[in-house]
Parts: structure tokens; sequence; C-alpha cells
């Protein structure tokens, strides 16, 4: 790993438009698109022991944000899992408990009009970076969370770069020394995480927000899979705020978030204080299926 500046450590190589190059020497044209508008898609990946967790999944979501941008992409999944198994060759991330692969495209570069440049080949950028697992504490005890306006626009279910109320959101957060803003819409309506997706345990039931105007998270189906095939109710419905504080309990899920408890909420705390025993089954179940508790590896490639 190479020191990158302001103490950050960059993977050692990385691949930018058709190469792959040290981190320190990986440049995008100034007008690229991506740069100046936000003009481009991303996917975060994790890989567990070196294998991709729901790599089809992902690569749809990649193929569905590409269309809903109408940006056409040049490239096949396959060449964009051969880039990361490159990244993991280059960087000795084969066999990393966990890394995080990092995709993104854009418009490619072209003098600044806000319309479609012709004939421009969109970029692509990928980064494998060890990932961090949440520390133990936390994975058991909760984060706190706080409460921010959705001032979103109506195409979150795409994974573009315009991440700006994201960033102000989680931004927020953290001046409040909480780890994740919970974005809410009118009528008290919790969307979703500044980079997360939110489950509440009610009842016994796992209810999290319908696939309305937001991101359909890979960690979010693949909670719902897991609590159906365990048999528990499932409700996938509006969800408010006042719902998330009286829970049995509240819990974040993301690809390096993994799944996550809420502690509190706007500095009040959620559940009644213990952990649901629920969400110790849903968190058993996946490290099992990512293959982070050492399960049957079998079960990572099954389509989730
Ligand atoms: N964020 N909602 C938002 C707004 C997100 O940005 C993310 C993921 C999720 C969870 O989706 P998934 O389970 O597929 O990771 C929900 C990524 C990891 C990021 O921006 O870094």
């Amino acid at each position: 790993m190479a020191e990158v500046g302001n103490g950050v450590h960059g993977p050692g190589t990385v691949y930018l438009n058709g190469e792959f190059v040290p981190y320190s020497e990986a440049k995008v044209p100034a007008e690229d698109r991506g740069y100046l508008f936000g003009d481009g898609i991303y996917e975060v990946v994790r890989f567990y022991a070196g294998q991709p967790f729901g790599w089809e999944e992902h690569m749809d979501r990649w193929e569905r944000s590409a269309a809903g941008i109408r940006l056409e992409l040049p490239w096949r999944r396959e060449d964009l899992l051969q880039i990361a198994r490159e990244l993991q060759r280059r960087n000795g991330l084969e066999s990393a408990p966990l890394a995080d692969f990092y995709l993104q495209a854009t418009r490619g570069a072209a003098p600044r009009s806000h319309a479609f440049p012709a004939g421009v080949r969109p970029s692509l950028f990928a980064l494998l970076r060890e990932g961090q697992a949440h520390p133990e504490a936390e994975r058991q005890e909760g984060v706190a969370v706080i409460t921010v306006p959705d001032e979103r626009w109506g195409r979150c279910d795409l994974k573009t770069l315009n991440l700006l109320p994201n960033v102000l959101a989680k931004q927020r957060a953290k001046d409040a020394g909480a780890y994740e803003a919970l974005l809410v819409r009118s009528g008290g309506y919790v969307s979703e995480g500044s980079s997360s997706n939110v489950f509440a345990i009610i009842h016994g039931a796992v209810v999290t927000p319908p696939l309305q105007n937001i991101l359909p998270g890979i960690t979010r189906l693949t909670v719902l899979n897991i609590a159906r095939r365990l048999r528990l109710p499932v409700y996938e419905r509006p969800l408010t705020v006042g719902e998330i504080l009286r829970a049995e309990s509240a819990f974040l899920t993301g690809t390096t978030t993994e799944i996550l408890p809420i502690r509190t909420l706007d500095g009040e705390a959620v559940g009644e204080g213990r952990r649901s025993p629920v969400l110790d089954q849903l968190q058993k179940e996946f490290a099992q299926v990512t293959g982070a508790g050492g399960g049957d590896t079998l079960c990572r490639t099954e389509r989730i």
C-alpha cells in the first residue's frame, strides 16, 4: 500500500481506461464529465476471501444504472470481473479476508457543455482496496444515527455519482458524533441511510421501506432472502421514524456496512435495550452466506 497524501494509503495499482497504473499516476482529464457534472455511475462490491459477493446482482444494478442515465457501456461484465481479478493479483489481495472493489464509469471527457458529447468513449476507473470489518462492539451494540430531510432527486434507484445530498447528510451525522444519517421524507417516512438501507424488527417481523425511489441495495436483498428462508414475516412497507424508535431493534445494511444495529436515533435509545434474537439470527446467517463466518463457501455462489 502506497502513501497517497493526507496519511491515506491507496492501493498500489489501480485500473484506469485500459491500463493498470500506480495509484499516484492514475490521472483523468480535467474536463471529465464525472468531475464536471457527476455524470456517471458506480458500484461497490465486497470480496470475501477472494470471492465477490453478489457479483451478478451488482452487475445487474450497474447495467440498470447505466441505462437509467443513457450511458452505453462498452464493457461486458466478464471484462469487469477480469479487471477485478487482475487488481487482486497485482495488489496481493487474492485471499484477503475482505477487499472492496470500486467501479466507476463516466460519460468521458469533452469540452464542457451540458448535453451528451458525441463520439466520446466513456471512462472507466476501478480500484480494489483492503476492506475493514466494523469493530465487534459496533456490530453487537450498534451505532448512533440521526435523521435529516431527504432532499434528493427522483431517481435514487440509480447508483450515480451525484452524491452531494448524501455527502451533506453523512457530514451532518459525523458532526453530530453519529455514524449515519437516515433520510426522512414527508409524513416522517424513512427512505434509507445516506449510504445504507434501513430495517426494523417489529413484533418479530422484518420490516424495510419499499423500493420507491431508494437504492435497491444488494445487502437489503440478501437480508430479505435470508429472512424469508428463515420463515420470518417480512414486510416491505413505509416505515416511520417513530416505528424505528419503538421497534425491537433496527439496523442498517450495505456492502461495507453489512448488518449494523442502530443503537440510538437522534439521541434516543432504539429498541428494548437488549439485542433482538432476530437480529442475531440475521447477522449469523449473513456471515454464513458471505463466507465471512467461515461457513459453507458454496452458498456464496448461489444466486441471492
Ligand atoms: N453505498 N443506499 C444508499 C444510498 C447507498 O449508497 C448504499 C450503498 C446502499 C446499500 O446498497 P448495497 O447493499 O448494495 O451496498 C443503500 C455504497 C456501498 C457506497 O456508496 O459506498
